[in-house]
């Protein structure tokens, strides 16, 4: 078991914040895991589980043992009469996944293109965009136990899947027996993903509910698009958004968007009638994060070298580059400063979504 001593983790986060890591371990296999487990010198020792590093904030070195997961392969599983079981690797990127299952005829998760990060990092915060979340496809994954030793298995109900959230965010509880994992058991710190797999559903039906998705379908004038098209559709939308991060650094939308009640909802309408808001399933309304953030004049505007990107206030970006980029103390002052207006003007708490570490 190779363990690298001293690495710099300025490449392997998207945000390109300067920090390394006092100890990493590549997982490229499940092997490696298991010699983790069976080596006495780590057993006790903190790890930390690194993917495609486009969630995470680094504030600092990273004391813990990193877990870099590079496990690869992508494989048609199963085929059923209804649908096709997916399996890939934790290690591989997920924008890659979305573009070979469309590449062997299987549709399902054009919605979710150019989603940065890697497949094991997908269900930690269930991913999601215009209109699907990795819910809607999940069928189970992979994990091990780093208390155990143990591999195990996790269908989506035991994943606890919520908005931007899972089990695997929650803290574990010293000791707790997997096996009659109640649901909101905590996993962060203890469950590493290892393989995940997806059910693509054979009665394919293209998902056109989000309002930028619907608006270029009628643009281009086609009834009723192929997935590879709203696959390129969405490319597009992202990229007219959402800043590149091999271009600019950054980890995505920087804060959930808000939920509210309907009553709290009408109160603010009633003092911001332009507010941008959803009515969600359960009652509960959404709040656009971005619209809020913006509607404090915060669009564009930078706090050292952590900066709201021009096109779309939900996201914070690096405006340093290289040795020079911003630091993670940087970020975390402006996402404070930009809580502190939002609740000042509408009483509203915006949630970080990536970790911070
Ligand atoms: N808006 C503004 N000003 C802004 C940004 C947004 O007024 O600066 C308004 C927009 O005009 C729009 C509304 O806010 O009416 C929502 O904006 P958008 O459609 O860009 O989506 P979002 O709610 O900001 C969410 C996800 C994205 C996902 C998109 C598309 C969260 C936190 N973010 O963004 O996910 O790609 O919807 O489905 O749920 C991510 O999680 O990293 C991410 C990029």
């Amino acid at each position: 078991m190779l363990v690298e001593k001293n690495v710099p983790l300025q490449p392997y986060n998207t945000f390109g914040i300067v920090a390394r890591a006092q100890a990493l371990l590549r997982v490229g296999a499940e092997a490696d895991l298991l010699a983790l487990a069976a080596d006495a010198r780590w057993q006790a020792e903190p790890k930390f589980v690194l993917g495609g590093g486009s969630n995470v904030v680094l504030t600092g070195d990273v004391r813990a043992l990193v877990l870099k997961m590079e496990i690869k392969g992508m494989r048609v599983l199963e085929e059923t009469e209804r649908a096709w079981i997916v399996e890939a690797g934790a290690g591989e990127l997920w924008h890659d996944l979305v573009g070979w299952t469309l590449d062997q005829g299987l549709p399902g998760l054009e919605n979710l293109a150019l989603i940065p990060g890697t497949v094991g990092a997908a269900p930690v915060q269930n991913i999601g965009a215009y209109g699907v979340e990795l819910q809607d496809r999940f069928e189970s994954l992979d994990a091990f136990d780093l208390l155990t030793g143990r591999f195990f298995v996790l269908d989506a109900a035991q994943c606890a899947f919520g908005y931007r959230d899972s089990v695997f965010k929650h803290a574990a509880a010293d000791g707790a027996d997997l096996s009659a994992m109640p649901r909101g058991f905590g996993l962060a710190g203890r469950a590493v993903i290892t393989r995940v797999r997806l059910r693509l559903p054979k009665a394919w039906q293209p998902e056109l509910g989000y309002l930028d998705l619907e608006r270029r379908r009628q643009q281009e004038g086609v009834d009723r698009p192929q997935a590879r098209q709203i696959f390129d559709w969405v490319c597009d939308i992202r990229r007219a958004k959402l800043p590149d991060p091999s271009v600019i650094g950054n980890a995505g939308s920087f804060f959930k968007n808000p939920s509210v009640s309907p009553e709290q909802c009408s109160d603010i309408i009633a003092r911001e009638p332009r507010i941008v808001h959803y009515p969600m399933p359960d009652g509960s309304v959404k709040l656009a994060a971005g619209w809020l953030i913006d509607a404090c004049g915060w669009k564009g505007k930078s706090v050292g070298k952590a900066g709201v990107y021009e096109k779309q206030a939900l996201v914070l970006v690096n405006r340093g580059q290289g040795s020079d980029s911003v630091t993670g103390g940087e970020v975390m002052t402006l996402a404070r400063a930009i809580q502190t207006s939002v609740y000042e003007r509408f009483g509203i708490r915006l949630e970080p979504e990536p970790v911070v570490v």
